[in-house]
């Protein structure tokens, strides 16, 4: 994995090749969440931070009405009018013609943009490699033409792109993420008013750790989209006798079970699932104020419970290392993290025992599976802006 300065200088020197002038810099982190999962479309809340693996961004405005977009860690170029703006065959564009096409649908006319992009968030890994995309270059193009759009705005921009041009329907937790993330913070979301308030994660007592199982099952972003319409049913069915429930956010554990035999088993396992997360993330908030890892860990393995069995996103990779670690006494907790069916889970261990979690982990896996994974230790980060 290469380190800021190599990326940047990488990034500078193809950026003046291809046209001739020095751009202007921007990054936009990836993100964890340490609990609260596919809550964010159900109105719930979430407790994210900005991790320092980014996409970094040289970018300048043109006057040739095009995008001239080139993708580092692809090596591959891609140009289209600004007024033929489309969904393409190149996926990596799709994702900045997507965001440059919210500027124009607010009327704004973001004239011609240059772009070279590159970072060391893996792909895949449920990092959120793409809304980091998204913001860094709806922050990039809000800059270079001084629209002065307000940060929650671009957020809502980014994940608007991301439905429209990759077809993803998101929640709104990724590109919150990447553009609030504070160093040394973790975030509490109220993903229906977007109110946030920061916790520290000093990282005295423990560590995280990122196991990447590198699979990624093709079902990822159908089933992602099917979950969202089991939870919109289930709502219907909640609001026939409780008309006040807009979201599964306003339901509680008692209306559920009210409802229980109008909906079939499948439906009331996902609500189940997604209360009792909303609940969970309160609980995990008051723990963390106390530095009680011990209750945080404990709350986590329930949602990989949840996640795996009521809400049916996850899959043998990820619950074998789930299995690895809760057997492991230096574990306080750890789960499969982001959309599901592959990418990472997230390990909080106890303060200098990584390596022995690491090399015991490595070891089982492969036993268990019979390939290998990928390990990631990250710091939490600033959000998405210009770099000086
Ligand atoms: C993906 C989505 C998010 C969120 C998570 C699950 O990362 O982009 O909006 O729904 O899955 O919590």
């Amino acid at each position: 994995m290469q380190d800021f300065n190599t990326i940047i200088q990488n990034l500078q020197r193809k950026f003046t090749d291809l046209f001739q002038l020095p751009p202007d810099l921007y990054q936009a982190p990836g993100r964890i969440n340490l609990i609260g999962e596919h809550t964010d479309y159900n109105d719930g809340f979430v407790l994210p931070a900005a991790i320092d693996k980014a996409i970094y961004l040289a970018i300048l405005k043109n006057d040739l009405e095009k995008l001239r977009l080139f993708s580092y860690n692809m090596d591959e170029f891609f140009e289209i009018d600004i007024h033929e703006l489309k969904k393409v065959e190149v996926q990596w564009a799709n994702y900045l013609i997507g965001v440059t096409a919210q500027f124009q649908k607010k009327g704004l006319n973001p004239g011609g943009i240059d772009c070279v992009f590159g970072g060391n968030i893996p792909p895949g890994a449920g990092l959120s490699s793409s809304a980091a995309l998204e913001c860094g270059f709806a922050a990039g193009i809000n800059d270079q033409f001084d629209f002065g759009i307000e940060k929650t705005e671009l957020i809502r921009m980014a994940q608007k792109a991301e439905h429209e041009y990759a077809g993803v329907l998101c929640g709104i937790m990724d590109q919150f993420a990447s553009t609030f993330g504070k160093e040394g913070y973790v975030m509490k979301l109220d993903c229906r008013s977007l109110d946030y308030e920061y916790f520290p994660l000093t990282n005295q007592e423990v560590d995280i750790v990122l196991c990447d199982t590198r699979v990624e099952h093709s079902l990822a972003s159908s089933e992602y989209n099917i979950r969202r319409s089991e939870c919109d049913k289930g709502v219907k069915t909640i609001q026939s006798v409780f008309p006040d429930v807009k979201s599964l956010r306003d339901a509680d554990p008692a209306m559920l079970d009210k409802v229980k035999t109008r909906m079939k088993t499948t439906i009331y396992d996902r609500c189940h699932y997604i209360i009792h997360e909303n609940i969970r993330v309160e609980k995990a908030c008051k723990a963390l104020l106390k530095n009680d890892f011990s209750t945080f860990g404990k709350l986590m393995y329930e949602t990989h419970a949840g996640l795996s069995k009521e809400y049916m996103v996850s899959c043998i990779e990820l619950d074998t290392l789930v299995d690895i670690a809760k057997k492991s006494p230096d574990i306080s907790g750890a789960r499969m993290m982001g959309g599901g069916f592959g990418g990472c889970t997230i390990n909080l261990v106890k303060k200098g025992k990584a390596e022995k979690f690491i090399s015991l982990v490595n070891e089982e896996y492969k036993k268990t599976i019979g390939s290998t994974i990928q390990i990631y230790r990250v710091k939490t980060s600033d959000g998405a802006g210009k770099l000086n």
